[in-house]
């Protein structure tokens, strides 16, 4: 057994948890009125409602007991600080020092980061103005209209989510897209669309050594000098966000056109640097510093707050809680509205990578559950789909209910209706519907004694489901910000119990690997006794059909 599982305070919470297991929401509400008061609060914006959750206020000290055992707010302070955390790489935690809008120094190595992140942020507003004011034009003097981030992983999926939440503030005639598949679909179709006199490309990679997002690349660049024919042209059309100087230049882009960052922001955390430029550019730089504003909010909060009213600590030990103790293997991430339709795909690398590890910082194998599945879909929609499974499958499933109230385009109910049904779906899950509810439903229905004998059981819900219900007044860069910010440091909490590195992620490197020397046997020959059995099999069917 290891150190964690063998401590007091995770013994303590495995026999709270025994006790835990008979005890259903429905009843914790009906005995304590305070409840929703006691277990919700309002940080940087954010209503979150955790009180749907199988907790108690005994829970919560047994969760803070482990916290304090596992030296989480300690780990806190040496990521605040700078100190190198992520140990297998040697290197530092620092994306809450791109969005410290106070300021305060932050040194890595004795040497403190503010002035260069200041400086990134000068550089960014500079560029972003001069495309929006129009004193930066493409070849043929044409403004520029349409944005396109290639890059994949942290490299995507922050910026594209944060431009689909925040698309009702995009600046008039600016329009962003985002390619990151290795799949020619995916480029193809968009570049179809565009015109390469007024596209902007923003190649976005930490290591500026991804295959998809440099084979993309210099897809993009062959299309663009099609059309511009000389190959000074494309400095007004192609900029650089990384981290590695010498590859931007390799591929021919002036390192003046390059964003800079550094090793200490992880490619997931990454939102917050340069690599959020498409961001900027699509709203505005205000924009952009408006959301870094609401991260920071957040990241004070977490900085600073007591323990126990610490939002992002509480709810990172109610996930460790419900994966180490309940066991659930998955969390839900359900937001209201299609404008965060891509948060379920963005937390899946924040969380996934962070913390689907299974080795300890001490370098032993770990004995209990860590990270989560992460999964969702937007509401209404998911509730015509897989919530079936939620509210009658046989598994535990936490699920996070995520709404903006107010909505930049109002039609008609249609708000009220999509938060009615937000909050249906919290309630449902947490009281569910019994037999005796069940058949007098179907007996005032008139039903038929058979009929009800039959079917009854299959109407029933258990309940007892837990869930976390998170509001904010509208969809601004500010809540977003610190929407994203809680997400992060709830995921810090739970790695830093589980004692793993949530900062490497090197578990993507081998199929990186793989791919590599499977490139030259992909429709070239017959392949024999190189590989095994079944990739063999699947190579020559590849083969037959190439073209
Ligand atoms: O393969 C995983 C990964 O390294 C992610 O961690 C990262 O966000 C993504 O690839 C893209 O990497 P880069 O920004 O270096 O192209």
């Amino acid at each position: 057994m290891s150190r964690l599982i063998h401590s007091p305070a995770w013994q303590a919470l495995i026999s709270h948890r025994d006790d835990m297991k008979s005890v259903h929401l429905a009843d914790l509400f009906a005995q304590n009125p305070a409840r929703a008061q006691q277990f919700s609060s309002t940080i940087a914006g954010l209503t979150v409602d955790y009180s749907k959750q199988r907790i108690t206020k005994d829970t919560l000290t047994a969760l803070q007991n482990l916290a304090r055992a596992q030296g989480v707010l300690a780990r806190r302070d040496a990521m605040f600080s700078g100190e190198k955390i992520n140990t297998t790489e040697d290197r530092a935690v620092l994306h809450i020092a791109l969005r410290n809008r106070s300021n305060r120094p932050i040194g890595v190595d004795g040497v403190d980061v503010m002035p260069e992140i200041n400086a990134v942020l000068g550089q960014m507003r500079r560029f972003t103005d001069a495309v929006h004011e129009g004193r930066w034009l493409g070849y043929t003097c044409e403004r520029i209209t349409d944005v396109v981030n290639i890059g994949i992983g942290g490299s995507d999926l922050g910026p594209r989510m944060i431009c689909d939440a925040l698309a009702s503030q995009a600046l008039p005639s600016m329009n962003v897209h985002f390619v990151a598949n290795i799949a020619p679909s995916d480029i193809a179709n968009l570049l179809k669309t565009l015109d390469p006199a007024r596209t902007l490309f923003v190649v976005a990679s930490k290591t500026f050594t991804t295959q998809e997002t440099l084979t993309n690349a210099h897809a993009a660049r062959r299309w663009f000098l099609d059309a511009a024919g000389d190959d000074a042209f494309v400095a007004k059309h192609f900029v650089a966000v990384s981290t590695n100087h010498k590859a931007v230049a390799a591929f021919g882009i002036d390192t003046d056109n390059m964003f800079g960052f550094w090793d200490w922001v992880g490619g997931r955390y990454s939102l917050w640097s340069a690599i959020g430029l498409p961001i900027a550019l699509y709203i505005g730089m205000n924009g952009f510093e408006r959301l870094l504003e609401g991260a920071h909010g957040m990241d004070e909060h977490f900085r600073t707050a007591n323990p126990e009213d610490n939002l992002p600590l509480i709810l990172g030990l109610i996930d460790v809680w419900n994966a180490s103790f309940f066991g659930a293997s998955t969390l839900a991430v359900l937001p209201y509205g299609t404008r965060l339709g891509r948060l379920p795909a963005y937390l899946q690398q924040a969380s996934m990578e962070s913390n689907g590890k299974s080795v300890d910082l001490d370098g032993h194998r770990v004995d209990y559950t860590t990270g989560a599945v992460v999964w969702g879909g937007a509401g209404t929609n998911g509730q015509h789909a897989f919530y079936q499974l939620l509210h009658q499958g046989t598994q535990l499933i936490p699920a996070d209910f995520i709404a903006a109230i107010r909505t930049h385009t109002p039609l008609g109910d249609q708000q009220a209706m999509l938060l009615s049904n937000l909050l249906a779906q919290t309630r449902a899950l947490m009281l569910g519907r019994g037999l005796d509810a069940v058949v007098a439903e179907m007996q005032a229905a008139g039903l038929d004694e058979a009929v009800i004998a039959r079917v009854a059981p299959h109407r029933v819900f258990l309940g007892n489901q837990p869930s976390t219900t998170i509001l904010f007044p509208q969809m601004t860069p500010e809540a977003v910000g610190a929407l994203v910010a809680l997400y992060e440091h709830r995921i810090f909490v739970a790695g830093a119990i589980w004692h793993i590195d949530s900062y490497d992620q090197w578990g993507v490197e081998l199929g990186k690997q793989m791919a590599g020397e499977l490139l030259p046997a992909v429709g070239h020959a017959p392949v024999v006794g190189a590989f095994d059995a079944s990739t063999e099999a699947l190579l020559n069917t590849i083969y037959q059909h190439w073209v």
